[in-house]
């Protein structure tokens, strides 16, 4: 697929900001940064390339009104102790948490005064009893510490919206966020809430064609060994690190069992697809709700470094109607649009701990550019797997 609103004059200004991107983590003084970009190409100012394209759609991340009143998901910890006893399943605290979750989806403990991620970990368990394994996810996720994982994206990247795992068959019911490291004003998580959103999208005609014609995920994973004396140019992440396997027959295996087509391209390039409904059937509500959204399109990578200078046929992520038809340039905006008008600011205090229910919400974040000495690091738990059915026909 190539991207039609993407003219190819402008690859080399997608290049020179990769450059910036490069030069900036490479702590290269800003004065000395467009010297660095002006060997690959043209140029204007270092502010300039460190903006993305023109023509990219970015969500506006400024909700206008109150989505949600805070005091139906905010749970104001100064006025617990934080201490063993809470950690009790019984405790009123865990009671609250649990009965918030079951009600909302959405749980935010705040003021907990906690700074070491494995307690904030045990107060999130209260709510995410049951963890998965992360295979055949498609982010290079690393543990942070023993059984806390990072987000597994470049912090200057925009994150789209999107559910946790939408893209295979083997989902999560639910995810945790541990605020480990947090800068005042800076580097909100947004979560949205889909039951509105999933009300709206399917008013429109775009909502009732994702209804009808259903999504392809087609994802193509690089070889590690194909890239050990290169640079990881156009690299998002190796199919051994997906599938947590060197052995290819294995690999497949894996992919096979989350529900994925499989074929093996040019230099051991793993290419998988996915054909699923655009929804899920969401048990506890009984009804259908929206399951998908464009982070799994090429446009993911919109601000992605090492990703973000390919045209959209190259890049390792795409996303199709079911019968393999593209989608429109409007029909993406306006699937950007809808999350995006749902959306609530989550800013992160260390110790804060957040809970979402995966079909009731969809995540994402604007980019994070950090100054020198600052730092901003979330802990991911990712609650029990379920197997992802799509729609259920009358749950509409
Ligand atoms: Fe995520």
């Amino acid at each position: 697929m190539d991207n039609p609103y993407r003219p190819h004059w402008l690859r080399p200004l997608a290049i020179v900001a990769a450059m910036a991107e490069i030069a900036q983590k490479c702590r290269i003084p800003a004065v000395y940064r467009p010297l660095f970009a002006a060997n690959i190409g043209p140029m204007s100012t270092a502010a300039d390339m460190l903006k993305p394209l023109p023509g990219v759609i970015e969500p506006r991340w400024s909700p206008g009104t109150e989505v949600l009143p805070p005091d139906s998901y905010v749970i104001d910890c100064a006025d617990y102790a934080m201490g063993e006893s809470d950690l009790s399943p019984e405790s009123p605290l865990a009671r609250r948490m649990n009965r918030t979750f079951d009600e909302v989806g959405l749980v935010w403990l705040g003021n907990t005064g906690l700074t070491d991620l494995q307690t904030m970990r045990q107060f999130g368990k209260l709510v995410v009893k049951n963890e998965m394994r992360y295979q055949g996810g498609a982010n290079p996720r690393d543990n942070l510490e023993a059984n806390v994982y990072e987000v597994g994206a470049p912090l200057t990247a925009w994150l789209h919206y999107h559910h946790e795992m939408a893209y295979i068959s083997h989902s999560t019911r639910m995810l945790g966020f541990l605020g480990h490291k947090a800068v005042a004003g800076k580097g909100a998580t947004y979560v949205s809430d889909n039951l509105q959103a999933t009300d709206v999208i399917l008013q429109t005609e775009f909502g009732q064609k994702l209804k009808e014609l259903g999504l392809c995920y087609h994802r193509n994973l690089t070889d590690r060994e194909s890239f050990r004396d290169q640079p990881p140019i156009g690299v998002y992440n190796h199919w051994q690190k997906s599938m947590l396997t060197d052995d290819p027959d294995e690999a497949v295996k894996v992919a096979e069992g989350r529900g994925l087509e499989v074929e093996w391209g040019k230099d051991r390039l793993l290419k998988t697809r996915y054909y699923i409904s655009a929804f899920e059937y969401f048990p506890l509500l009984d009804r259908n709700v929206l399951y998908s959204s464009v982070a799994d399109d090429a446009m993911w990578f919109d601000t992605w470094p090492n990703v973000m200078h390919l045209p959209y046929d190259e890049r390792p992520l795409a996303l199709t109607f079911g019968d393999g038809s593209e989608m429109t340039r409007d029909e993406k905006q306006l699937f950007v649009d809808i999350y995006d008008r749902f959306g609530i600011p989550v800013d992160w205090d260390v110790g804060d701990v957040v809970i979402v229910c995966n079909y009731r919400f969809a995540h994402g974040r604007p980019g994070i550019h950090l100054e020198p000495g600052e730092e901003r690091e979330l802990g991911v738990l990712i609650g029990d797997a379920y197997q992802r059915v799509g729609d259920l026909d009358g749950k509409w």
